[in-house]
């Protein structure tokens, strides 16, 4: 498998190459790209671990050399948030950046699985889709919005809050990835009961984590190592499901189209990217009404990302 990792250099891009390089299965490329002249010499740096994994590093203006053969695109390129803005804010900045780097990706690796991580997800992947319909290469089975770490941040929480074990993959978050459109299921996660308070600060907490360490970075920018991971096992995820096993992940995709257009859910991965779309199960009273209120905000957001690609 060869993962090309665009915004390389960033502060996501670097640790998650070095989890890549630690955690990819022997005979796997590794390649790095970003605009950051220094990007070369971070991918001089992981490729002296001496793990099975190639590692090739490029910068410049143009990705397509990065880009050649890649099975996975991972895009972290971006700006980040600062204390005081929204995932919103970013949307002018980002949403040029990801529509250039995805009209390569589908110039140069048409048939690759893309995990976009830039912000606002909820807009960004409707926007990369509209680039791929744009070039003719669209499969909606390989375009991933990667809300992993809405997921990871759910499982620490949890295990905090009710002393249990931590076990990857054991709750759903539906939805988007942005404020109230971060829905975890917490009324679906076995073996763990929530009083209403706990359910309602909890769900709080999970939708504002990103917001707790931005702040807590003060000005520094926002999660990286935790993104870092999560990108990684969202990845390492696409990898197994590749190689014929089946894996269940929860992921923004362009789904059936009940909720809203591009929705998160849990999916079953093949070896083409998602296999099926699972159903998000039954929902509690207060999920369902966290559900309800949250979809305007997401087809706005949405809708934004598909006219920002037919007005540009
Ligand atoms: P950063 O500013 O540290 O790194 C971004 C990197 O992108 C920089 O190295 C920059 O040179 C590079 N870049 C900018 N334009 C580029 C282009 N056209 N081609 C290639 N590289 C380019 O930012 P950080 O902290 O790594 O965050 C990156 C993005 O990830 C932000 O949009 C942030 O909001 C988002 N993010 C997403 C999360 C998620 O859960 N999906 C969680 C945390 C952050």
């Amino acid at each position: 498998m060869k993962v090309t990792v665009l915004g390389a250099a960033g502060g996501i891009g670097q640790p998650l190459s070095l989890l890549l390089k630690l955690n990819l299965p022997a005979g796997s490329e590794l390649s790095l790209y970003d605009v950051a002249p220094s990007t070369p010499g971070v991918a001089k740096d992981v490729s002296h671990i001496p793990t099975d994994v190639k590692v090739e590093g490029f910068t410049g203006e143009d990705p397509s050399e990065a880009l050649k053969g890649a099975d996975i695109v991972l895009i972290p390129a971006g700006v980040a948030r600062k204390p005081g803005m929204t995932r919103a804010d970013l949307f002018n900045i980002n949403a040029s950046i990801v529509r250039d780097l995805v009209a390569k990706a589908a110039q140069v690796c048409p048939k690759a699985c893309i995990g976009i991580i830039t912000n606002p997800v909820n807009a960004t992947v409707p926007i990369a889709a509209e680039v791929l319909k744009k070039a003719g290469v669209y499969d909606k089975r390989k375009l991933f919005g990667v809300t992993t770490l809405d997921v990871i941040r759910s499982e620490t929480f949890i295990a905090e809050l009710k002393n249990t074990e931590l076990r990857p993959n054991y709750i759903s978050v539906i939805g988007g990835h942005s404020g109230t459109t971060i829905l975890p299921l917490l009324s679906q996660v076995q073996h763990v009961e929530f009083s209403d308070d706990e359910v309602k600060s909890l769900t709080t907490r999970i939708q504002n984590a990103g917001t707790e360490v931005v702040e807590a970075k003060a000005g520094a920018g926002s999660a990286t190592l935790s993104m870092a991971y999560a990108a990684m096992r969202f990845a390492l995820s696409l990898v197994r499901a590749a190689q014929g096993e089946n894996v269940v992940t929860c992921a923004y995709v362009e789904g059936d189209g009940k909720y809203a257009p591009f929705f998160a859910q849990p999916l079953l991965l093949g070896k083409d990217g998602v296999d099926q779309l699972l159903p998000i199960g039954p929902l509690s009273a207060f999920e369902q009404a966290a559900l309800d209120e949250m979809l305007p905000a997401l087809r706005t957001e949405i809708e934004n990302g598909v006219k920002f690609v037919k007005e540009s």
